[in-house]
């Protein structure tokens, strides 16, 4: 049982959908999830008033709006996401190291100030997206996993906990920086999931064996005729693997 209840812990729901009307029956639902992410369009739609009734059901959100822009208007809007009780926040690495390094200082700040846990900053290293010769386009030279692993040996250097990557970057983040950033990693699919638009996938079981501490899902639940069925089942496969 404590087994199944760690590994609840480590899937995150993505909340993609439009209205707070959607979204509030997925997490009354959901009731073994611990944490939801809220992405740009559900944010975009519904604005803080959507968190606090995401805090008022006694989950955690993990609030996705990949910031980026100069380092004082991150650090700025770092803090406030702290006053809204983020639990986990993103920005993007290519932001830079100092972008990265205020965002964590206000970060750290603004938690002490209002007595509360510091939030998770995840650094997004490149779109999985993009693809080689897109980098290229944008004046990226190197090949996506060089470049994965260069932003986010510069997130860890900049203090930020963690990276969200492809499954497929889990193991070469894992030799090559170790254990001590966090890995989130969305693109997961069950056996029994349709891929929908996502390219290169990985199953739960696989993803958590490769190191990934938490997985990021969406659709295989919150699209599933039952959302809990389908949360208990990926559990289930995830106990027995
Ligand atoms: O429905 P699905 O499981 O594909 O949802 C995955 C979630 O992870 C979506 O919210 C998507 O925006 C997000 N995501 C992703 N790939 C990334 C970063 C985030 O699929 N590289």
């Amino acid at each position: 049982m404590n087994k199944k209840m760690d590994l609840a812990k480590r899937i995150i729901v993505a909340l993609d959908v439009g209205s707070r009307e959607e979204a509030l029956p997925l997490i009354r639902q959901l009731e073994g999830v611990e944490i939801f992410k809220v992405g740009l369009k559900l944010f975009t739609a519904e604005g803080p008033s959507l968190l606090k009734e995401v805090k008022i059901l006694r989950k955690k959100i993990f609030l996705d709006l990949k910031l980026h822009d100069i380092p004082n208007t991150v650090a700025e809007a770092v803090k406030v996401a702290v006053k809204h009780g983020a639990h986990m926040l993103t920005l993007h690495a290519s932001g830079g190291r100092e972008m990265m390094e205020r965002a964590v200082d206000a970060a750290k700040k603004e938690a002490e100030k209002e007595g509360t846990d510091k939030p998770l900053l995840l650094a997004v290293t490149i779109l999985t997206s993009l693809k080689d010769d897109q980098l290229q386009e944008i004046g990226m030279p190197a090949d996506t996993s060089t470049q994965v692993l260069k932003l986010a040996k510069l997130a860890q250097e900049a203090g930020v906990d963690g990276v969200v990557c492809s499954p497929q970057e889990i193991e070469i983040i894992r030799k090559e920086i170790g254990k001590d950033l966090l890995v989130v990693v969305p693109g997961i699919r069950p056996s029994w999931a349709v891929a929908h638009d996502q390219k290169r996938i990985m199953t739960p079981s696989l993803a958590i064996q490769k190191g990934a501490d938490y997985l990021v899902i969406g659709r295989p639940i919150i699209a599933a005729p039952s959302p809990q069925e389908a949360f208990l089942k990926i559990l289930d496969e995830l106990g027995d693997s």
